[in-house]
């Protein structure tokens, strides 16, 4: 059971059009995991080991973990990677960090190598290319870190070979409209949460309506900006495939959860398809 009001697992299917790309790697099967939060309390243990399941029943190609493994302390990491080391892919499992795998000075060296010790591949401003010279796999460091740097790694691709970023917040993709990127995956806004039908997620709406209110009150409102914790500034890509410029992103809804819970916005696995 999940301590906090969460929803079913729901599996998103996407076909992505990745210019470029040779006939061998089309419907090469990517799956994507994010947001897992696993700390105890924001991530139910049969949802974790479902979400896995999944992924494996997909006979993925490659699988790919976009980062806030844990909330605060680093500690529970090493229960997570313990579950993990069960994902089956047949070219490997990469993952980035999120911010929360930042939150200590300890956190960063210590989630990746639980991670690495389970043969997770950890990317940090790297480039892989798991599925042959033909498509690079990009992994950034977190937008919020002081190491977000994306220049070094994508100025040394080579312009022609298709590439897919993983950066864990979605505003990085207003940095990146710099590059050409083939597809961009992102979590971290676990979707926003509490979604409206034919709306939208809430704090979307409060943000794209920001305008309507006078400024003066805007500290006190959640989601704008002020003394409220800051998620993103582009809520309009809490969820789902967007179009950045000439590049694409997928931001996908997470595996835990925030109190108060979610509402129409269930926890999420994602099958990329790319042809
Ligand atoms: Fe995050």
């Amino acid at each position: 059971m999940n301590k906090i009001f969460s929803e079913p697992l729901s599996t998103e299917y996407l076909k992505i059009k990745i210019k470029g790309l040779p006939q061998y790697l089309h419907n090469t099967k990517i799956v994507q995991l994010s947001d897992f939060h696993f700390d105890g309390l924001l991530l139910a243990e049969d949802l974790l080991a479902q979400a896995i399941d999944v992924t494996n029943q997909m006979k993925p190609d490659l699988v790919v973990l976009t980062g806030d493994f844990v909330t605060h302390n680093p500690q529970p990491i090493h229960q997570l990677a313990k579950r993990l080391k069960h994902l089956q892919s047949r070219a490997g499992v990469y993952a980035i960090l999120g911010n929360h795998d930042l939150y200590f000075s300890h956190s960063k060296t210590e989630i990746t190598s639980a991670l690495t010790a389970v043969g997770i591949k950890v990317l940090w401003n790297q480039v892989a290319y798991p599925l042959g010279s033909e498509l690079a796999l990009v992994g950034l460091a977190d937008f919020w870190s002081p190491e977000f740097h994306p220049a070094p790694v994508m100025n040394m691709l080579n312009i022609d070979i298709p590439r897919i970023v993983l950066s864990h917040n979605p505003d990085s993709a207003v940095v990146l409209k710099k590059w050409r990127v083939d597809l961009q995956l992102s979590g971290h806004t676990h979707g926003g949460q509490i979604v409206i039908p034919g709306v939208g997620s809430v704090p979307s709406w409060i943000h794209a309506s920001r305008d309507k209110i006078p400024e003066f009150f805007w500290p006190w409102i959640p989601f704008i900006k002020g003394k409220w914790p800051k998620v993103v500034e582009n809520w309009q890509w809490s969820q789902g495939l967007h179009q950045v410029g000439t590049n694409q992103l997928y931001v996908n809804r997470g595996l835990g959860t925030f109190p108060p819970g979610r509402w129409y916005c269930p926890p999420e696995v994602t099958a990329i398809s790319l042809v």
